[in-house]
């Protein structure tokens, strides 16, 4: 059973997911293991920072619930070295400020949870395209050893009391960020779609930084 809340941010962040799933393009713009490395570099960009954000905030013992849940960035960090990070473009750094409060967080966290169930369909797609063994590179799409299904069921069961007004506003506020973050960090990273793939739409990386997030190069270390 949904809570309120999920139920809120998925109507409402519709628009962020199919913006972001343009961008994506996935599964069919990932068809070489430099394109799965390109993509998982740029996640690992957006993740890494929004879950030192939301380990930050004050507040996940009121709701019963692990700053940590769902946790991903060790995955994507896994994949790359999987796929030995080969040419992958120099480092991004996200600018992210704090979460203002446990709403937002949470309104995030929902953000980072969710996108485990693109991934299950993304995962059996990418391996079939690159003649990868089941979890192979995919680990961060499958959830490799963790329970996506459970982490989100917790998290339902969390939240079903943050259905005022303010908790509802202020987790949407989240999620828009964490989406945000997410196309922030693809658009200074991927470089599709691009003309021929069949989800080309024939449109270059877009500049870096959307909506309220920066994205600044850092040369690389
Ligand atoms: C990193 C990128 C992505 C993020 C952050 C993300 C986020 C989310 C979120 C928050 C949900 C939960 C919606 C709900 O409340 O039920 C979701 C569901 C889903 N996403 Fe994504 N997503 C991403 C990429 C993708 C991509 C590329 C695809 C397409 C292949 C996809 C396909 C789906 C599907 C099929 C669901 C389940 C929808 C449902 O059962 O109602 N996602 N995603």
């Amino acid at each position: 059973m949904r809570s309120l809340l999920a139920e809120h941010l998925r109507t409402h962040t519709r628009t962020c997911h199919a913006r972001l799933d343009a961008r994506l393009g996935l599964p069919g713009s990932v068809r070489t293991r430099t394109d799965l490395a390109v993509l998982l570099h740029a996640l690992v960009t957006a993740w890494q920072p929004l879950e030192e954000a939301l380990h930050g905030v004050d507040g996940w013992a009121e709701v019963g619930l692990d700053p940590r849940l769902g946790d991903a960035s060790d995955l994507l960090h896994r994949d790359l070295d999987v796929l030995g990070r080969p040419d992958t473009p120099a480092a991004h750094v996200v600018a992210l400020r704090p979460f203002g409060s446990l709403p937002e967080a949470v309104g995030a966290r929902y953000v980072l949870l969710g996108s485990a169930m693109g991934g299950r369909a993304i995962a059996p797609v990418v391996e079939h395209e690159l003649g990868l063994v089941r979890g192979e590179a995919t680990g961060f799409f499958r959830r490799s050893g963790m329970d996506p299904g459970a982490d989100w069921a917790r998290f339902q069961r969390a939240t079903a009391d943050l259905d005022t007004p303010a908790a509802l506003a202020g987790a949407l506020s989240g999620a828009q960020l964490a989406f945000d973050v997410i196309g922030a960090a693809a658009a200074a990273q991927v470089p599709w779609p691009l003309p021929g793939r069949p989800d080309g739409l024939g449109r270059p990386a877009g500049p870096a930084g959307e909506g309220r997030v920066r994205v600044v190069s850092r040369p690389p270390s």
